[in-house]
This record gives C-alpha cells, sequence and structure tokens, in this order.
C-alpha cells in the first residue's frame, strides 16, 4: 500500500502533467465511479478504464465484474502499468471467472479502435491537458463507445471555476476554453453529478451518456 503511494507520487513528481494529482483517489471515489456497472440488471459488457494508475479505481472495477464482461485497461506510464499487472496477478482470487482481461500501455488517443465499449470508466486530469488533446479524446470515447454507452469521469471540486481566475494569462485562457467545452458536453450528455467528499481533495463523479 505505502509503495503504491510512494509509486504514485513519484510518478507525479516527474510526470505533473499527465499524472494530475499526487495520490490515488480513495475507496469512496472508486465506488462512485464504477457505480454504473453495479446495476444488477445490466447485461454483460465491454468497459474500458482510462487512466489506471496505480489501480486504486482497478481492483474495484474488477470486484464489480461478472460473466462475460471484458475490461480493457489503459495507462500511459509504464511503470505504473508494471504495478498494476503485478497488483492484478496477486489479486487472481478476486477476478470471477468468465471475465477477459487486457491491457493498452500508452495514450488513450492511440487504442486501436476494435472494441466498442458499454463503459467508459476515466481518471485522465483534463484540467491539465489543452484543451484540444481533451477534446480529441472526447471525440476518441464517442467513437469507440457503444450506442449504450456510459462514461464517468470525475473532476476536483471548483478547479475549472478557480482557474479561470488564475492571474496568468495563459493559464486563465486554458480554463476557459476547458470550461466552455465542458458546459457544452454537459449540456448534451450529462446524466448524474454526484459529489465525492472522502477524497483527498473532494471531487465531482460524471456520468454521461456518450451517444
Ligand atoms: C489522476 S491519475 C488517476 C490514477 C488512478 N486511476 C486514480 O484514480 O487514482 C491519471 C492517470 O492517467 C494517466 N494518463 C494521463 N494521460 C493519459 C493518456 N493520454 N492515456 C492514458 N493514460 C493517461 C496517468 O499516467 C495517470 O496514471
Amino acid at each position: 500500500m505505502l509503495k503504491d503511494h510512494l509509486l504514485f507520487f513519484e510518478g507525479f513528481l516527474k510526470n505533473f502533467e499527465s499524472v494530475g494529482s499526487f495520490c490515488s483517489t480513495t475507496r469512496w471515489a472508486a465506488r462512485e465511479l464504477c457505480a454504473p456497472l453495479l446495476n444488477p440488471s445490466r447485461a454483460a459488457a465491454n468497459i474500458l478504464e482510462v487512466g489506471a494508475g496505480t489501480g486504486s479505481v482497478t481492483l474495484p472495477i474488477i470486484r464489480s465484474l461478472r460473466a462475460g464482461d471484458s475490461l480493457t485497461i489503459c495507462e500511459l506510464e509504464p511503470t505504473f502499468m508494471t504495478a498494476l499487472k503485478q497488483k492484478i496477478a496477486s489479486a487472481d482470487q478476486v477476478i470471477p471467472p468468465g471475465i477477459e482481461i487486457s491491457y493498452f500501455e500508452g495514450p488513450i488517443q492511440e487504442l486501436p479502435e476494435v472494441t466498442r465499449y458499454n463503459y467508459i470508466i476515466c481518471s485522465l486530469p483534463f484540467l491539465n491537458f489543452p484543451p484540444d488533446l481533451t477534446a480529441q479524446i472526447f471525440e476518441k470515447f464517442k467513437r469507440i463507445a457503444a450506442p449504450d454507452a456510459n462514461l464517468t469521469y470525475y473532476e476536483y471540486f471548483g478547479l475549472r471555476a478557480i482557474g479561470k481566475h488564475f492571474p496568468i494569462k495563459d493559464r486563465q485562457k486554458r480554463f476557459s476554453e476547458i470550461d466552455i467545452f465542458f458546459q457544452n458536453l454537459h449540456h448534451t450528455s450529462l446524466k448524474t453529478r454526484t459529489n465525492v467528499w472522502r477524497n483527498i481533495l473532494p471531487i465531482h463523479v460524471y456520468s454521461l451518456d456518450l451517444r
């Protein structure tokens, strides 16, 4: 556990922009991100986790899987991916039978577009990204989404609003563009927004209809 935290913190120091946070999300946050998978009437599904880090959301996802599901885990940072694979291998007993797990190490933008996903669970730090990268990733999500696809992702409380008033012009502009992007996205696709207070910084978890 401590080893995980240190690895994550080291990743944050090395790649602040892409890792986006100095510690992993809590189990309460993970539970909310996985909530759609717990729907007892859902059918077997293709599930994609984006930005898995060292696995704080991955293991709860795996515990929510059922026979016939497939899970693709996408992570950019090789050291995180290695740690995550080891963790999953050593947690073999939590993988229910009849489940397929695959890995994609690299940016989500480059994930081959062969599978249509019913659930996408995303932890990417969009507020650190240039607005056109965020737009590009959401276009990608739409291309790989099944017709009934659901996306969950999170954002720290207030950060988008604060960023727009940052006393550095470039940052202000970037946050304003990102804010407009998410306002438009939420206007067309938002299903629910849930607050999770029990996280190192509290978060909103958004659930979107990707159709
Ligand atoms: C905020 S961390 C989330 C980690 C973990 N899921 C959690 O919730 O604690 C974001 C993760 O996304 C990964 N990441 C950043 N950009 C990415 C990209 N374009 N494609 C795939 N993963 C990416 C980072 O390496 C990092 O592990």
